[in-house]
């Protein structure tokens, strides 16, 4: 039997009534908090996402415990997540809601938006979660069971896949509650109309699944064409003296700005480890030959992909001036300070040894 769109939407609900995962930021109507959840999961997985929700919530009960920290302890935190600047506009968020707002949470859509980091997603997750708004979410799971049911042509992410998508759910949302409703969607795309082996045999949608019927769910939602990435080259030196690493605060407008790291060498080609060598003996009149610690690694970003390679040097005191700009701390000091994730993965499998 063909149903309306807004029996589906109920037929969504009642899977999701069923179904639900139980999770610490649905236990929870305060905003600051759930927006702290959706901003962590629009970086990672559920799973992985509740560590970080419970460190923020320990460390930052409220919003003014957040606006008043130190951002260093900020991106601490979020070390791992990746795209660290939904770490710093968390920390100037909480800032605006302190000012802007007089310390209270705001308390709809539009004024959500108004927050640094708070785009239509999560200012239509956080309005209708913590408020009722009816507002509707279009993430990637929405994306997938919305373009799968209706078989939308338009790629995922298109300006048109996005107005259909957000019919499509506002058709089914009807009188439902938004909170649950969304949460619904994002959740049934999570575990049921996954990406990979959706369980149509069992779901309640599938006689009137536009792909399903079709035979052709895994072809949607259709991709866009492959973005061509930027290639960068790090070479990242391990500069040490007396026992202590130089390591230094990308300060620059670029890619992990607030992040710690070693000397950095960029280059836009690889070259072979003799070059580099030959262009630092060049430059400080090294007294000892570089070590190749880790060859080249690749870290791919979404418009970049970074190739990273670790050498280590020691330096006497002839060449400090040039590090004036550095920290010099002591290896069991070293992870107190965050990291771009390449460089956490080299910390991780690499014993350091001073001599
Ligand atoms: N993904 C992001 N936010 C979510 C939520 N509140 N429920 C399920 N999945 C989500």
């Amino acid at each position: 039997m063909y149903r309306s769109s807004q029996d589906l939407g109920r037929d969504l609900l009642e899977w999701y009534y069923e179904h639900k995962r139980s999770l610490p930021w649905r236990q929870t109507k305060d905003p600051y908090k759930i927006w702290l959840s959706e901003i962590i999961l629009q970086q990672t997985q559920v799973k992985q996402g509740q560590a970080y929700y419970e460190r923020f919530v320990k460390a930052f009960p409220d919003v003014l415990a957040l606006a008043n920290s130190d951002v260093n302890l900020v991106l601490k935190l979020w070390e791992g997540l990746g795209y660290y600047s939904r770490a710093r506009n968390l920390h100037k968020a909480a800032n605006q809601v302190l000012i802007d707002f007089e310390g209270v949470f705001p308390n709809n859509y539009n004024d959500l938006l108004k927050l640094k980091g708070v785009g239509p997603y999560t200012a239509a997750a956080i309005s209708s979660i913590a408020y009722g708004e009816k507002q509707v979410v279009v993430d990637g799971n929405v994306i997938r069971y919305m373009s799968r049911l209706h078989a939308i042509e338009a790629p995922k992410n298109s300006t048109r896949s996005n107005i259909l998508v957000k019919k499509a759910a506002l058709d089914q949302l009807g009188a439902l509650p938004p909170g649950d409703f969304n949460q619904a969607m994002m959740e049934f795309g999570a575990l049921h109309c996954k990406v990979h082996n959706p369980l149509c045999m069992e779901c309640f949608a599938s006689n009137q699944c536009e792909s399903y019927l079709l035979n052709k769910v895994q072809d949607f939602p259709r991709k866009k064409k492959a973005l061509i990435k930027r290639e960068r080259f790090f070479n990242y030196v391990i500069v040490h003296f007396h026992g202590k690493i130089a390591i230094a605060q990308r300060t620059k407008k670029d890619i992990w700005q607030g992040l710690n790291e070693f000397l950095l060498l960029e280059e836009n080609a690889k070259s072979s480890v003799a070059e580099l060598e030959m262009s630092l003996i060049q430059k400080w009149n090294l007294s000892e030959k570089i070590k190749l610690i880790q060859d080249w690694e690749i870290q791919t970003l979404s418009h970049q992909k970074i190739y990273s390679r670790f050498f280590i040097v020691k330096i006497n005191a002839s060449l400090l001036d040039d590090f004036k700009m550095y920290n010099f701390v002591s290896i069991k000091d070293l992870r107190k300070y965050a990291y771009p994730k390449s460089i956490l993965r080299f910390l991780e499998k690499n014993k350091l040894h001073l001599k």
